[in-house]
């Protein structure tokens, strides 16, 4: 596992995907312990698609389950397809399969993104509402969550966020309904800049030697605009967790 702190974000890399899940979920336990300590509550985003599955998987077994305060979590989704939430498309689906019904969290602090809804605008309307409401933001105020998961495109997309599109220009609300023409299911809504970048600490997790390319583009590239590496938390740490896989286009990278 190699640690890099030359940049303004973290990397670690594991040696392969099940080590990655492993560090990813140990990384989560601390995060959310911190921040229970800090502010009696840790309010998480979760990543979609099939990478994280590994993650919460691991999240959802010894020791990590014990060590998780679920009672003090509140769970939200960083994005989500326009489907219901036992579609195998959904990212809720995934996660409560992997994780969120394996352990005791109280079923009243998952909010997941009504994404079957027929109105996608009132959707993301109404997601909003609920994230600046349960996270207690007044009218204009930014919610802040203390972690968001993320995941990487091969495109260099994350959450729903695909290049090109106009939603990366959202400044102000902070769910945003969008039409991907590229994704397995066009119809998604995401979380935008604006919220991702006032996260405490955000998470990428990206596994696999298909992803190496793109990985390199987006951390290695002082030049580039893909979604992914805009993430950049204004105030709050930025971490990414590679597998060797992911990470072998990289430069080498001197460990302090
Ligand atoms: C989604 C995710 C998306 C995902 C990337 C990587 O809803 O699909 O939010 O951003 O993280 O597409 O997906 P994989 O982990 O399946 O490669």
């Amino acid at each position: 596992m190699i640690v890099s702190m030359d940049a303004p974000f973290e990397i670690r890399i594991a040696d392969d995907p099940a080590s990655l899940a492993e560090i990813a979920a140990r990384e989560v336990v601390n995060v959310a312990r911190d921040a229970v300590a800090a502010r009696r509550r840790f309010t998480v985003a979760l990543a979609g698609g099939s990478t994280p599955r590994a993650t919460y998987r691991r999240l959802a077994q010894p020791p990590f389950a014990a060590q998780m305060p679920w009672d003090h979590t509140l769970v939200f989704f960083g994005d989500e397809r326009g489907v219901p939430p036992t579609h195998e498309e959904s990212n809720y689906g995934m996660a409560h399969a992997a994780l969120l019904a394996h352990v005791p969290i109280p079923p009243e602090h998952v909010f997941r993104i009504r994404g079957e809804d027929p109105d996608p605008d009132a959707v993301a309307a109404d997601y909003a509402r609920v994230l600046a409401e349960v996270l207690g933001v007044r009218h204009g105020e930014m919610p802040r969550l203390a972690l968001i998961l993320m995941g990487l495109g091969v495109d260099g997309h994350t959450a729903s966020l695909f290049p090109g599109s106009p939603v990366l220009k959202e400044t102000f609300r902070t769910v945003a309904a969008v039409h991907a023409t590229a994704a397995s299911v066009p119809q998604r809504f995401t979380l935008t800049y604006p919220v991702l970048n006032a996260a405490a600490c955000v998470i990428y997790i990206v596994s696999g030697a298909e992803k190496a390319k793109v990985v390199k583009a987006a951390l290695a590239d002082p030049t580039t605009t893909l979604p992914a590496a805009m993430v950049r938390p204004s105030d709050g740490r930025l971490l990414w967790m590679l597998d060797r896989a992911a990470a072998a286009a990289l430069p080498a990278r001197r460990t302090p």
